[in-house]
């Protein structure tokens, strides 16, 4: 593959804001001279992740990662730096010269050849299939009728790449004439497995929706029965395999989250047909989970990228059970989302809604959705015969417990008086029974509260560096910052950084230097090619030094780099090998090398004296 020369790399990344591209992912809020939101790269509950709009980097002081745009997209999507560069041409319509990229499919880099991408592969290849059957064969017809009937759109049907796959089964001996690999095809799920071991298609006479993961790639599919008559399954699903687990794929969600972040809450729905239709209809914010409860790796994701959620499931009594077991999700994880509830008329779901009463009547249900206490109540209303006493008593300790959960002490109220009204109760009453129900959960929930809007500087965990780690990273800033320090340290004869990862840094800025003038850490960053560098030359970056370094300070860092470090270095590992010495009883060792040690030590004292 022909490299990409490093001006056109610089220049597509001097065309995007790393702060667009992030928050297409990252809900970030700015605290500061910085932007902070959750880490994309692990669990977290308080925003460790941070984004800097001037220096055009990210950086997450919790797990250590950080570099320019490109870096963002690579640990992201797993994908490689030509392809990350790719992709940020595409999001700014640059175009690239294809012979830079034409490589990277069939380059032997162990991530590009993996398994997971070959079983995405497949997948992509089948949705083209099935797609094409759907639309231009007579094959497809019953589908294609199917999905007209249901009001489906060519369109919709472009858009969301809908399939068939016939009764004949066709994609074995697809793949089979393109000799792909038994065991590759036997983990992709798209075939079942007879007691022989032969693989037949899994998916026979079914309508095809493909499942993509959230950066679009296909990794199952869901195939439902022209008519549901027979005894088979409506829908029937992969099998979890190394590239789908239902438990955490939400529907859509790489659609929807443009969507949801520039404007719209996200609507969460029960079935994919729900999303599709509203797509089509002009909602496309829509995500659905894959016919199971919302998992909490399925709420930390909607967390991510959004506060505010709409929750819209069937109106029948299932429906009506699964937005309890939603909401109680919610809030178990403590997710701070605000949630609304839409309450479909008639027992339909959404898909029905739309398609009968029209998108607007849809939007004035979600202008009109209710809060989850609300709902909540109405929910624990349908459990008691209120014509009863002892129901009546058992329903109002039960609707106090919701109650004590809305954070507002003005909705309490309003809560109260509608409670006091209806059973005809006096209000104070309610309120002493509601008091010792106050006290815990809420503190807990603003202490939360608390800890988000707090910047993260204070939340922030101290690294402890060395005295000469910390000299390093200080003089690597001030060089890289300051010419003319450059020139002078530079100058230095025998200088050189104590740590190797240091050294390779200077090596790399070096060679910075004799392309570009000035110093830009995002620009810098596209020519290191390793993590450990990328995510050390952030941290030196996001040091805060004052303006204006002095002479003194410079020399300070070299007389420690210079001379006191060999010192330091030393102790560093006599201290080491002291102590495996200790752990396995070698006295003699023991005493020879705290001997050494104390020497050391006073060598150190005397040079901090010169
Ligand atoms: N589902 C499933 N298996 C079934 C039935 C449902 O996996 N046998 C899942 C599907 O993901 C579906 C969701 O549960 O999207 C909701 O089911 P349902 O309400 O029955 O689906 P609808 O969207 O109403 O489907 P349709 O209108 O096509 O009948
Ligand atoms: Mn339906």
């Amino acid at each position: 593959m022909v490299k990409i020369p490093e001006d056109v790399i610089e220049e597509i990344r001097s065309q995007v804001n790393i702060v667009d591209v992030v928050s297409q992912f990252v809900q970030l809020k700015q605290s500061g001279k910085n932007l902070f939101g959750l880490c994309p790269f692990h669990e977290e509950r308080t925003p460790s992740f941070s984004v800097s709009e001037d220096k055009q980097i990210f950086h997450c002081f919790s797990c250590g990662r950080g570099g320019n745009v490109f870096k963002f997209l690579m640990e992201l999507q797993n994908i490689s730096f030509p392809e990350a560069v790719k992709k940020v041409a595409e999001m700014k319509n640059i175009s690239v010269d294809d012979k830079y990229f034409r490589g990277s499919g069939n380059s032997q880099s162990a991530a590009e050849n993996s398994q997971q991408k070959q079983l995405i592969d497949l997948h992509e290849q089948s949705v083209k299939l099935y797609n094409h059957i759907l639309t231009n064969t007579k094959m497809g017809e019953p589908a294609l009728n199917y999905l007209h009937k249901r009001g489906v759109t060519d369109d919709t049907i472009a858009v969301y790449q809908l399939g068939y796959a016939p009764a004949q089964r066709l994609l074995k001996p697809f793949f089979d004439e393109r000799k792909v690999d038994f065991q590759l095809l036997r983990k992709s799920g798209l075939f079942s497995e007879d007691q022989d071991g032969n693989l037949r298609d899994r998916f026979v006479d079914r309508v095809m929706y493909p499942i993509r993961n959230g950066s679009g790639q296909t990794i199952a599919f869901s195939g439902r029965l022209l008519t549901t008559d027979s005894d088979m399954p409506k829908y029937l699903n992969s099998p979890e395999t190394e590239i789908f687990n239902k438990r955490k794929v939400l529907f859509n969600l790489d659609l929807a989250r443009p969507n949801i972040r520039s404007k719209d809450p996200a609507i969460l729905f029960e079935g994919f047909m729900d999303v599709i239709t509203a797509y089509q209809a002009g909602i496309k914010s829509g995500i659905a989970s894959m016919g199971t409860s919302l998992t909490e790796q399925q709420i930390y994701d909607i967390k991510r990228i959004t506060h505010e959620v709409v929750i819209s499931y069937d109106g029948d009594t299932p429906g009506q059970k699964a937005i309890k077991r939603a909401i109680d999700a919610f809030n178990e994880q403590k997710s701070q989302i605000e949630m609304k509830i839409i309450s479909i008329p008639g027992g339909m779901d959404p898909d029905e809604f739309i398609r009968n009463k029209g998108a607007d009547d849809f939007k004035q249900l979600i202008i009109h959705a209710q809060a989850p206490i609300e709902f909540e109540l109405s929910f624990l209303k349908k459990q008691y015969n209120l014509d009863s006493e002892v129901d009546q008593t058992n329903y109002i300790a039960e609707a106090l417990k919701l109650i004590s959960r809305v954070d507002s002490s003005i909705s309490r109220d309003l809560y109260l008086n509608r409670l006091a009204q209806e059973f005809g109760v006096d209000k104070s009453l309610l309120q002493q029974q509601l008091a010792p129900l106050l006290a815990r959960p809420n503190t807990q929930a603003s202490e939360q509260q608390h800890a988000y809007h707090k910047p993260a500087q204070t939340v922030k965990q101290q690294k402890h560096y060395s005295l000469v780690e910390k000299a390093e990273m200080q003089l690597m800033n001030r060089m890289l910052h300051y010419h003319d320090i450059w020139l002078k340290v530079s100058n230095v004869s025998g200088f050189s950084f104590v740590d190797e990862q240091y050294q390779m840094l200077y090596l790399l800025a070096e060679g910075y230097f004799t392309k570009f003038d000035d110093y830009n850490v995002a620009t810098f960053s596209n020519l290191i090619s390793e993590d450990s560098l990328q995510s050390l030359l952030v941290d030196i970056d996001m040091l805060e030094l004052p303006d204006n370094p002095t002479d003194a300070e410079i020399d300070s860092y070299l007389n420690i780099l210079m001379h006191r470090a060999p010192v330091e270095e030393k102790l560093k590992k006599k201290r080491a090998e002291l102590k495996q010495a200790t752990k396995i009883g070698d006295v003699d060792k023991q005493r020879a090398l705290t001997i050494e040690i104390v020497k050391l030590e006073q060598q150190k004292r005397m040079k901090q004296q010169v």
